[in-house]
């Protein structure tokens, strides 16, 4: 008797270790999601993979080891990538052939170009200038999804494109990675330039995901509005920007501070870092502490133009309340002076500045921290007279246009992709 008992112990002991393990890794793993996110397991093992990778770097931080942004950043040198948007194989295997891939410097900034293979000989090609996203610190993310777009771009649309590899957090921070951009933009739309590369000076776009989507409104802006550039970008293609830090409890930042990856309060970190301000300010900035009602240098003009309440359809606004605080920290924009710059906010820029940017793009993702600036600066450069096609995705969170490519695929992904090339191609 004592002994079967033992036997049974013994027999049960894996299987109860195993139970044990399954259950802590789904505990870890699961995050409930929205119905009409598709293939949930997936993000879910994307977000615990990014998890792990933070708290890795916390843990590598802590212990003194060099910086976590230097080891997973976008290094031009060991770019390994050359598939297509798409491909299921790992570098290597879906090489486009007539893509010619160069690296080298515009006015100091390094750029990677790429050419198409349909020569330039009697014909005039595309121009595309990319800012990648990953928080203006993390290239490394977005390093590989973006080599592959731009090789799709290149190949597809015969298409110079440019990815600038602007300087990033936490070497630098706001100014310098805008003007950086904005350095390497008036090189490329200098007509010689153009001539050299046979680039059409009227078909010329300038685009960029998430906070490269923030730095692409910005330099357009700058561009559209500095009368000493002739060439003028044509069009803007932004892909989830981050546009403004006056409200960060708009309805979509509100409704999706929990989905992966880009969860609200890590957004509020990252302008701290990109804006050079402590982080200690981030429960502050999150109850909008900063744009408080009785503060003078946030006038009732500037906060106009990001008030949600006005500038997103009904669908959007739900029954949400708008949260405006009455006396918060008035000292803070006096500390974090880019909290108020348009060039880092480019929503905060005034209806004469948008009124003269090209013809625009924006695509949108309802689970989406970001979804609302987006919307909203789509109403307000209508308001201002540009044409503007909003792409929103009822299905699409933030990040998953970079999520084309092996190991971390989403259908809604390549949708998203396919749906930007379409319009670049009836577009540009
Ligand atoms: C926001 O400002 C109010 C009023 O000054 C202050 O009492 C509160 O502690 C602040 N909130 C945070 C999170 O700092």
């Amino acid at each position: 008797m004592r002994s079967s008992l033992l036997r049974l112990k013994m027999r049960l002991r894996p299987v109860l270790l195993t139970l044990t393990l399954t259950v802590s890794v789904a505990y870890y793993v699961y995050i409930p999601l929205p119905a009409s996110i598709q293939e949930p397991w997936r993000l879910m093992l994307v977000a615990a993979a990014f998890r792990t990778s933070m708290h890795l770097a916390s843990l590598r931080d802590w212990l003194g080891c060099d910086g976590y942004f230097k080891s997973v950043r976008w290094p031009p040198e060991s770019f390994d990538g050359s598939g297509k948007v798409g491909d299921s194989s790992e570098s290597g295997g879906g090489v486009v052939p007539g893509v010619k891939v160069s690296d080298i410097t515009f006015a100091g900034i390094p750029v990677r170009v790429y050419e198409p293979p349909a020569g330039g000989e009697g014909h005039l090609r595309r121009g595309l200038m990319y800012f990648y996203g990953g928080d203006w610190a993390l290239g490394g993310t977005e390093r590989r999804s973006s080599d592959a777009l731009s090789r799709t771009v290149s190949d597809e649309l015969n298409t110079v494109v440019v990815s600038v590899v602007y300087r990033l957090y936490p070497e630098v921070h706001f100014p310098v990675p805008y003007l950086d951009c904005l350095a390497a933009a008036k090189h490329f739309l200098s007509p010689e330039l153009l001539a050299k590369y046979a680039i059409d000076p009227e078909r010329v776009a300038v685009s960029g995901a998430s906070t490269g989507g923030n730095l692409a409104a910005a330099v357009a802006q700058e561009i559209s509005n500095d009368d000493t550039v002739s060439v003028k970008f044509s069009i803007q293609a932004l892909i989830y920007p981050a546009l403004q830090t006056l409200d960060f409890n708009t309805p979509s930042y509100l409704q999706n501070q929990g989905i992966p990856v880009l969860y609200r309060p890590l957004m509020v970190r990252f302008w701290l870092r990109y804006l050079g301000a402590d982080l200690s300010l981030q429960p502050q900035l999150l109850v909008n502490n900063h744009s408080s009602s009785h503060h003078s240098a946030v006038s009732p003009e500037l906060r106009a133009r990001t008030d949600w309440t006005v500038l997103l359809p009904p669908k959007h606004k739900r029954n949400h309340r708008p949260l405006v605080v009455g006396r918060g920290s008035p000292g803070l924009v006096k500390e974090v002076p880019g909290l108020l710059d348009a060039r880092a906010s480019p929503l905060l820029a005034g209806p004469e500045v948008l009124a003269k940017c090209p013809r625009t793009y924006i695509l949108t993702c309802e689970h989406d921290v970001l979804r609302d600036d987006g919307l909203m600066y789509a109403r307000r450069l209508q308001d201002a007279g540009v044409t503007v096609t909003n792409d929103h995705h009822e299905d699409g969170f933030h990040g998953c246009f970079s999520f084309t490519v092996w190991p971390v695929e989403f259908d809604v992904g390549r949708r998203l992709v396919r749906g930007y090339l379409n319009w670049l191609q009836n577009n540009l």
